[in-house]
């Protein structure tokens, strides 16, 4: 397994092209936020393993070192593993709070990068889906409006388990990461149906883990804009894609596209 070193490429290699690409998907985000409000984002993918913290993770600190005041919070209550990247405690946080058991303040950590702050997961519930649709949840996130420039949700994947499409029209975007060479087709088709079905805004999609021209497998992420909600090209949309466009075609990706 990498360590968190290696998976937090941002902060520990932020000259690499892979930082570089991170740098791209945040502005990318940052442009799309000139056609509404992008503060509170969810992360997820149509299945296991597919680069949904990671992403979240390096997201997270290319967005701080932009000077914005972040939280990337784990809301996955399944298989939490941001704490592992970030080498802090899952074991306080989101149920915490949720549970009244602690309060905000307490249940948030900094982190070693300037402006990004952590929320764990807190004690796993037997009820996951339950806790992040309850009216507990609609008011944290409220909370968090006001204390954060930007709060990214890591969250489990949408295809098998409920947690992400219920917490998805709560919050102003959805960021959908699919993994080069891993995630099938029809279940990235079947992650954006459920997506749909509950009035969740995709933002985009990011492709992770793509092969670079040298052969080996790198942590290579390009983005394109795609709302698929808003199918008339307004102005501002044209914007996004040309953007997008330059993300999405760059030198030395080589990308596969399947
Ligand atoms: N681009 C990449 N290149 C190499 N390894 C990667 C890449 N992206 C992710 N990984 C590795 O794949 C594993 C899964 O990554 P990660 O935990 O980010 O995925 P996830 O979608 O959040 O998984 P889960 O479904 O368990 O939440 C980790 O060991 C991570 O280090
Ligand atoms: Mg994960």
């Amino acid at each position: 397994m990498p360590s968190s070193k290696e998976m937090l490429i941002v902060h520990h290699s932020p000259k690499s092209p892979v930082a570089e690409a991170y740098r791209t998907l945040r502005t990318n985000i940052q442009f799309t936020a000139l056609g509404g409000k992008v503060q509170v984002l969810l992360i997820t993918s149509a299945g296991p393993d597919e680069g949904k913290t990671t992403t979240l993770a390096n997201l997270g600190v290319a967005l701080a070192q932009s000077g914005s005041r972040v939280l990337i919070v784990n809301a996955d209550l399944r298989r939490p593993a941001l704490h592992r990247i970030l080498g802090r405690h899952e074991r306080i946080g989101l149920t915490n709070v949720l549970l009244g058991t602690m309060t905000l303040e307490a249940a948030i950590q900094d982190t070693e990068v300037p402006n990004l702050y952590y929320m764990g997961s807190g004690p796993l519930p037997p009820n996951p889906s339950e806790l992040l649709g309850s009216e507990a949840m609609v008011e944290l996130i409220g909370r968090l409006r006001s204390l954060y420039d930007m709060v990214l949700f890591d969250c489990p994947p949408v295809v098998a388990i409920t947690d992400a499409a219920v917490l998805a029209p709560r919050v102003d975007g959805v960021l959908l990461v699919v993994r080069a060479g891993h995630t099938e087709r029809q279940a990235a088709r079947q992650a954006r149906i459920n997506l749909q079905r509950v009035g969740a805004r995709i933002l985009g999609v990011v492709l992770n883990d793509v092969e670079m021209r040298s052969g080996r497998y790198g942590y290579y992420y390009y983005y394109y804009y795609r709302d698929s909600q808003r199918e008339a090209a307004s102005d501002s949309d044209a914007a996004h894609r040309e953007v997008a466009a330059t993300a999405q075609a760059p030198e030395e990706s080589g990308e596969k596209r399947r």
